[in-house]
């Protein structure tokens, strides 16, 4: 049965036409987000995804929809979630490594959240030179610590689509519900100051190192800056 768009507007249409025509001159990129919690890598993803093409693997996504389905995969993941560790390295890499084979991917990907570790990143970039290819840039957002304890207690999320809004800085149009389905945002479970000293700690200890091992691809971008801003700056590390 083909999809029936007829509720569809014709000029909606035409633009998804035009973008998807578009996508097909557009060069396969492969882009690492890296920063700690609540420096805005879920935030800045979507532009990303849409003007490069790209699909957008967030491990975190991917492991609260196992955690939230009760898959065996995700009673293994929640402890470590809840208390703000990293859950192990196997389960994440057979994640992503199952996730870039999508169709979706066809055009690269965007890694969001993965790799944390050393291991991982040794792990992904054996498993793309297995498939003739490689990371292209890694863009590491800065922000000082003391600024994400704001961020990271403010934020409310849309758990369908991964969307993230913040009460202060980014609210829905209304109070309490995704601007696009209309559902009802929730708080994450690991977003309060408690969780988030024990996350950072694993950020600064497991995670740094990562951008180290990949210190030739690596655009610093300041992350501390209004939204708009902080995309002008990744538009211009991906052009
Ligand atoms: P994960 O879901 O990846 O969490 P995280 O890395 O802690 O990152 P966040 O989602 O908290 O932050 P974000 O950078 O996306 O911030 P956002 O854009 O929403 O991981 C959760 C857990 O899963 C981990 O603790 C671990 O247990 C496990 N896990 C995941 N991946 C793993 C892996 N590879 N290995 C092992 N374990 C793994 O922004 C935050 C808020 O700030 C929002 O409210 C937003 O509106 C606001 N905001 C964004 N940008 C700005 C700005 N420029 N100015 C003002 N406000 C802003």
């Amino acid at each position: 049965m083909p999809i029936d768009l007829s509720e569809v507007p014709t000029h909606e249409l035409m633009k998804e036409i035009q973008h998807r025509l578009d996508c097909g001159n557009k060069p396969d990129k492969r882009v690492i987000l890296i920063g700690p919690p609540g420096c805005g890598k879920g935030t800045q993803s979507p532009r990303i995804k849409y003007e490069h093409c790209l699909c957008h693997l967030a491990t975190g996504d991917m492991l609260r929809a196992a955690v939230a389905a009760k898959t065996p995969l995700g009673l293994e993941a929640k402890k470590a979630m809840d208390a703000g560790a990293l859950v192990s390295d196997d389960i994440v890499v057979g994640l992503i490594e199952e996730a870039t084979q999508q169709p979706e991917c066809a055009k690269g990907f965007i890694l969001d959240g993965f790799p944390r570790t050393v291991v991982q990143a040794k792990k992904l970039d054996e498993m793309l030179a297995k498939r003739g290819q490689g990371i292209d840039k890694v863009l590491d957002f800065v922000v000082p610590d003391a600024l994400l304890v704001e961020r990271v207690t403010g934020r409310w999320v849309h758990p369908g689509s991964g969307r993230s809004y913040h009460e202060k800085f980014a609210p829905p149009k209304v109070t309490g519900v995704d601007d696009i389905t209309g559902e009802p945002l929730i708080k994450r479970k690991d977003d309060n100051a408690d969780t988030l000293k024990a996350r950072l700690a694993a950020f600064h200890s497991q995670t740094t190192p990562v951008i180290e091992h990949y210190a030739k691809k690596v655009v610093v971008l300041k992350a501390d800056r209004p939204q708009d801003e902080v995309a002008r700056s990744i538009a211009a590390a991906l052009a």
